[in-house]
């Protein structure tokens, strides 16, 4: 591990570095919450940097500058048993250059009012310009492919991936879901501040969070006036609590809402005595989604269904859904190869999948066609060797990705395919790329044909056809197979289809449902 202190030594090093970068951009006293980006940046990519600098930029005339903690050997060490390649930790005449010295000659970043002087901008004049001046110099130096910030400062995720967006700075923000101890208290560099009655207090914020989002899921209490409500009764039991804001947010735009309709934002900022903490959950009044998507022959189908059936959601199984339109094209007496007569087939074919949850088994889902059972129909040779000229229509793909778009809006749902991710649900919760090497795959491969008693190819000839099946994924003009930024990659040589399926489960827990065991008082 390198430690960078200087911007040359940091653009030096950089040019030698090859492959994805992720950054983690920190103030140092780094704790369990840090840690959880830094692990999730060294899954994503081959090189790791975490930034450690406090930034003056960001800090109030009448802010904690002087006290932030500093203990940088100390964080060395943690990065450096994290895996971590760099760590930058310029001093701030460094990283700003001589401009440091005259606040007004420096070139800042200005966030937009309407992200910057809401929340926690409210009270903290100057300090989001302080963040997007300081990120902004961070992400232009290192160029990362992704860069990871924790859902805890919630104000500072939003302006900084409308910053990104809007000045074309190079990767993806991922954001990271908040870590909590074991009371529910966030973890954050300032708790270092608090007595020990006062860590006991904080975690009150924590209790009147989940109290509101216990009712929002119970019992349907979507109003701004009843949650935040709810919030400020709990703060009112805690005498060191000297509440600033509770608001209900949208968590991207940030504008305030009288009620959820979809998502919402519950954010609290309050001094714990002299300490100022901030935390939020966030609310949604529709189920998860979960996307899988990856190359031919890694598991998708198999691992969907078994985690869909686990977690009492529905598999929405796409290829049945092409397979229903195929099977709906012929029955029609048409030739699946004629796009017109495809097309104008297409709004006259109403696709319908129902999850089958008996027994113990994962059932692929009932499919009905025009409210006609197909779920065995769409599976005979005749479908099978025509879905892939269906599939490949254009228009077809438009039409069946606006369907699977609609089973989104109730949520629910686990979606394995080539774009889900990227194109189809965007904004799901969770977004897996399952994979495994073309070595490993030709191999399972020559397992199913072997137990369906089927002419076994050698190995090389299977590699081979993957890999050109894979080119040809990849480099299709409509829907190619990607890997959405922020999905968690899972190689899966060598592991059972039990493996894989504990793995999901536990980001499903780790990314999807963390923080909400504490929640229901
Ligand atoms: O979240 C923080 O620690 C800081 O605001 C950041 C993003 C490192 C910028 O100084």
């Amino acid at each position: 591990m390198r430690l960078l202190k200087t911007v040359v030594g940091l653009q030096c090093w950089r040019e030698k570095q090859s492959g994805s970068i992720g950054l983690v951009p920190t103030m140092g006293a780094l704790h369990a919450g840090h840690l959880s980006l830094i692990h999730r940046a060294r899954r994503d990519n081959d090189v790791v940097v975490v930034s450690i600098f406090v930034n003056p930029l960001q800090f109030g005339p009448n802010e904690d500058l002087e006290a932030y903690p500093r203990t940088l050997d100390q964080d060395a060490d943690l990065c450096a048993a994290a895996g971590v390649d760099g760590i930058f930790a310029p001093t701030a005449l460094d990283l700003y250059g001589p401009n440091f010295r005259d606040k007004d000659a420096l070139v800042t970043v200005l966030p937009p009012p309407g992200l910057a002087n809401r929340l926690c901008g409210q009270y903290r004049p100057g300090h989001f310009n302080g963040v997007a001046t300081v990120v902004t110099k961070l992400i232009s130096l290192i160029r990362p492919r992704r860069s990871y910030f924790g859902q805890k400062d919630a104000q500072q995720l939003a302006i900084i991936r409308r910053l990104v967006q809007d000045l074309n700075l190079p990767g993806a923000i991922i954001g990271c879901p908040i870590v909590r101890e074991a009371n529910g208290l966030a973890l954050s560099s300032r708790n270092q501040y608090l007595s020990e009655q006062e860590r006991r207090q904080a975690a009150i914020l924590y209790r009147g969070l989940s109290s509101a989002k216990h009712k929002f899921q119970t019992s349907g209490v979507r109003s701004q006036q009843s949650l935040v409500r709810t919030v400020f009764q709990h703060l009112e039991t805690a005498p060191a609590i000297d509440p600033q804001y509770v608001e209900l947010v949208h968590p991207h735009t940030l504008e305030p809402l009288a009620e959820i309709k979809t998502i919402g934002m519950l954010a609290v900022a309050a001094f714990v005595g002299t300490t100022r903490l901030i935390d939020n959950v966030v609310l949604r009044s529709r189920r998860p989604i979960i996307a899988i998507d990856g190359p031919a022959g890694a598991g998708k189908s198999t691992v969907a269904r078994q985690l869909a059936h686990q977690l009492g959601l529905l598999y929405l199984d796409t290829g049945a859904m092409y397979r229903a339109l195929t099977w709906y094209v012929l029955s029609q007496g048409c030739d699946p190869q004629d796009e017109v007569a495809v097309a104008d087939l297409l709004p006259k074919c109403e696709i319908q999948l129902v999850a089958t949850q008996s027994g113990t088994e994962p059932h692929p889902p009932e499919v009905f066609v025009n409210n006609i059972a197909v779920t065995q129909a769409i599976r005979t040779p005749e479908v099978t060797a025509q879905v892939s000229a269906v599939a490949a229509q254009g228009i077809v793909r438009q039409a069946l990705v606006a369907q699977q778009m609609q089973y989104g809006q109730a949520g629910g749902v686990v979606a394995d395919g080539r774009d889900i991710g990227t194109h189809v649900f965007p904004d799901a919760e969770l977004k897996i790329f399952l994979t495994a090497s073309v070595e490993e795959r030709a191999r399972r491969r020559q397992q199913d044909l072997a137990s369906q008693q089927q002419p076994v190819p050698e190995l090389i000839e299977l590699a081979k056809a993957i890999s050109e099946r894979d080119h040809k994924d990849s480099t299709r003009e409509i829907s190619p197979l990607r890997q959405a930024d922020d999905a968690i990659e899972v190689v899966t040589d060598a592991l059972t289809v039990e493996k894989v399926l504990d793995k999901l489960l536990m980001l499903y827990h780790e990314n999807v449902l963390a923080g909400d065991e504490a929640e229901n008082e």
